[in-house]
């Protein structure tokens, strides 16, 4: 679906991004370098934490009345007036359908009136590409070779990008659940509020993975796909065998205090989170085993796993290989992340007709 713009050339206005492709209706302004001059995150947690994960149909009627406010607030915090926008990237998908819609349609409809180019960007090549982005300052340039491990509440993708021609070859997904996912469903067992992963993570630092084990899944030893179900019922069944122990339900304890947790209940968070890392880690061995990992980009909500962000690390330096942790700002969605990755195609001259494109509910990378 992309086209080579006729008039490419260094690209040098601003670049509009626009993400809806959950519950978050995001907007931000980047510079031709790369600068973050502004990013607008408007959460609508509030709306779905009733349900218990996010109703699809309030999602879109909350972008819709999330966005004048939103696109105003990045504007304005970047010094930039609708005029100056030089081009506008929105995301496509994956995503829900009538959260995508009302990004991309305002994305299409603001190109289209503004008359500059036009980019319809896959979610997931915004997170590959995040960790490129500085807290402050001009975005790294795209290294010649870089993997990716994406990991969120959608998905537990690794990627490879070949960063001359910019082509992204998905290498392997998550066979069940989403890494977030199994996060927020042990956290909604314990009766953390939903997404309950950054609570799960910070209640785990407080204890022992060694007195609570998990068999870290494997598929077949050749394999680099991901699974996150059965870590998930292991982890539920420990619950129940808690709860029949000690003869009351293993719950938030009502005053919220970390000392009323019991202490079966964090070992066993810090147990599930240690599995669920350690997976990962596992899966970058492989893939190290096979071939030579230069560079791993690491993004997506649960890059802001604490343990994580200290396993990488690690691994980074015992297979020499750099690796890039996306700045926790930049972790779960946001719209910066989205107009970066539609400068990097604009600066290859790549842009989409605003009249064709298209929100897909599910887009697999060989379609980019
Ligand atoms: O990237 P994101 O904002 O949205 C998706 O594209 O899914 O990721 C949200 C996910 C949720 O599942 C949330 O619980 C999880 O990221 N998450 C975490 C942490 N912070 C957010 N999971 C584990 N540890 C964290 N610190
Ligand atoms: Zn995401």
């Amino acid at each position: 679906m992309s086209a080579a713009n006729e008039a490419a050339g260094p690209f040098e206005g601003f670049v509009l991004g626009i993400e809806t492709s959950c519950d978050d209706t995001a907007c931000a302004v980047l510079d031709a370098e790369g600068r973050v001059l502004s990013s607008v995150v408007s959460s609508q947690l509030d709306v779905h934490r009733p349900f218990g994960g996010v109703v699809p149909e309030a999602a879109s009627r909350e972008h819709l009345r999330n966005w004048p406010a939103v696109s105003a607030a990045a504007l304005q915090e970047a010094g930039v007036d609708w005029s100056d926008v030089g081009a506008v990237a929105a995301t496509r998908g994956p995503g829900l359908v009538g959260s995508l819609l009302v990004g991309l349609s305002l994305g299409k409809a603001i190109s289209y009136s503004l008359d500059v180019p036009f980019l319809a960007v896959h979610h997931l090549e915004g997170h590959l590409f995040s960790p490129l982005l500085q807290t402050d300052g001009a975005s790294r340039s795209v290294p010649e070779s870089m993997v990716g491990l994406v990991v969120s509440g959608g998905h537990t993708s690794l990627l490879v990008v070949d960063g001359p021609s910019g082509a992204v070859t998905s290498l392997a997904e998550t066979r069940d659940d989403a890494i977030g996912e199994a996060f927020d469903k042990i956290g909604h067992r314990v009766g953390l509020p939903f997404p309950a992963g950054a609570e799960v993570d910070r209640l785990a630092e407080l204890g022992d993975p060694a007195a609570c084990p998990f068999r870290v899944a494997r598929i077949k030893s050749d394999e680099l796909a991901f699974s996150y179900s059965g870590l998930k019922s292991q982890a539920l069944r420990a619950l129940g065998e808690i709860e029949a122990g000690n003869g009351h339900a293993a719950e938030a304890p009502a005053d919220a205090a970390d000392g009323s947790w019991p202490r079966e209940v964090l070992d066993l968070l810090a147990g599930f989170r240690r599995a669920a890392v350690a997976q990962l880690i596992d899966r970058l061995n492989r893939l190290c085993d096979e071939r030579p990992v230069e560079r791993l980009s690491v993004s997506g909500g649960v890059a802001a796993n604490r343990l994580l962000r200290r396993e990488v690390a690690l691994w980074g330096e015992r297979r020499g290989a750099d690796v890039l942790l996306v700045p926790l700002r930049y972790c779960g969605d946001n719209a910066a992340m989205i107009a970066h990755a539609g400068l990097l195609r604009l600066r290859r001259g790549d842009t989409d007709d605003p009249r064709s494109a298209d929100a897909e509910s599910r887009i697999p990378f060989s379609a980019l």
